[in-house]
């Protein structure tokens, strides 16, 4: 048999497969046991998310012989073909070559007969968005009224082109980004039924590489697997992403906040040496570093990271403070585009990173904020560090100046 690649192998067959889009699949499940299927459905938003997979087990959920039903059986004729992308009552079109208004005229002509064998006609247009001005005004009547026995099922990733008329004649539903805990769940169970060893740590690293979206999850873990085999250490793992090892990292994060130059600059020199794009290096850093500051305001680590490193994430965002860390993202964030577009991204990236430790406040902002009301209040003289910009014995009679 030839070989499936894991997005296809694992493409949910249930709706209790489904991964994060509860929201959804509640809704449309309800409908189903309280025989109020709606004949439109725009299912939107990113790609890889379950759009495709939804209009499916809706098209089973109608059609399986014990239907309509939540839980179509996966063992009858209808169940088996749609499943296959066979089904004579089921049309998926790509509505990216299908645009044009003959297309759609042609879907009118064929949704005025019954269907062949099953429950319904359905037509499931996946990228509706690409269809023609003239071919949505085709669509428009038959969108209105269809006959009882016909159901469309839409989906695309740019809802926000679609005609008001269209959208109006529709039940929309939004489909998210998959959350990274939910998603470490089903790429760990995929993994353990395909007898692979990834770490969590390496499982994480996929995760958050892949932004939410399922599909991509899986092409990175089929690219892991065909890289370096069943059972890749985190280091192997980390390459075949062209990652960077979350370590140095996590290092390199802990020298800003140290505002240790040594360190850091030798961390840059050893990312640089490996060849790793160093704008990744800012981006992983730029992370690395709001995941600190959310763990400093919320008192715990982000729930994406692995354990490990929420430990790590968390002890030093008992050691830093909140200006500090502002300033280091600020200035690292920005150097993500800076070192993108260097000529000499090393360079950019070094100096960066030196500002964001030479720049950091000296002191804290409660100390600050002590030493401005006492010089409000003439309490401490005027040294060279106020600026310069004040009236002569500029105090509390200053305008805007609150003592
Ligand atoms: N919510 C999900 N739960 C489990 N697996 C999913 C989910 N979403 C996507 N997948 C996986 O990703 C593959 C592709 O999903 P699907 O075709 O439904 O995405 P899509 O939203 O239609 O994307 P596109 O916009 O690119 O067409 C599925 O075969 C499945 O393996
Ligand atoms: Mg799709
Ligand atoms: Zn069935």
């Amino acid at each position: 048999m030839s070989y499936l690649v894991l997005a296809r192998k694992w493409r949910p067959q249930t709706f209790h497969d489904m991964t994060g889009q509860e929201h959804v699949v509640k809704t449309i499940a309800n409908a189903l046991k309280r025989d109020r299927v709606a004949h439109a459905y725009l299912f939107c938003g990113p790609r890889g998310v379950g759009k495709t997979t939804a209009a499916r087990l809706l098209a089973k959920a109608l059609n399986c012989e014990k239907g309509p039903t939540p839980e179509p059986c996966g063992q009858c004729r209808p169940c088996i073909e749609i499943a296959a992308g066979t089904s004579v009552d089921v049309a998926e079109i790509d509505g990216a070559s299908n645009n044009g208004v003959e297309n759609v005229r042609e879907i009118r002509e064929n949704a005025k007969y019954l269907p062949q064998r099953d429950r319904h006609k359905i037509y499931i247009i996946d990228e509706v968005h690409m269809l023609s001005g003239a071919a949505f005004n085709a669509l428009l009547k038959t969108l209105e009224e269809p006959p009882g026995h016909v159901k469309f099922i839409f989906a695309t990733t740019e809802a926000h082109k679609l005609p008001e008329t269209i959208l109006s004649r529709c039940q929309r539903h939004n489909f998210r980004r998959i959350p990274t805990g939910v998603m470490l769940k089903r790429l760990a169970e995929i993994c353990a039924a395909e007898k692979t060893g990834l770490s969590e740590k390496s499982l994480a690293l996929v995760a958050r590489q892949s932004e939410g979206g399922m599909r991509d999850a899986l092409s990175l873990l089929d690219q892991i697997l065909s890289a370096c085999g069943d059972q890749p250490t985190d280091a192997e793992v980390a390459e075949a992403l062209g990652a960077i090892d979350r370590t140095l990292v996590q290092e390199l994060t802990e020298a800003l906040v140290r505002k240790d130059a040594p360190a850091v600059l030798s961390r840059v020199e050893e990312v640089f040496d490996r060849g790793v794009d160093l704008k990744r290096l800012a981006e992983e850093l730029a992370w690395q570093l709001r995941h600190v500051f959310v763990a400093k305001a919320l008192g715990e680590a982000p729930a994406e990271l692995a354990e490990s490193e929420k430990k790590a994430v968390l002890a030093l965002s008992g050691t830093v403070e909140s200006a500090q860390l502002a300033r280091l993202f600020d200035v690292v964030h920005s150097a993500v585009w800076e070192v993108g577009r260097a000529a000499q991204p090393r360079l950019a990236l070094e100096m960066a990173l030196l500002k964001a430790i030479q720049l950091a406040p000296a002191a804290s902002i409660p100390d600050l904020v002590a030493r401005v009301e006492r010089l409000a209040h003439g309490l401490e003289p005027a040294s060279d560090a106020t600026p310069a910009t004040g009236a002569p014995g500029g105090r509390s009679d200053r305008p805007g100046f609150r003592a």
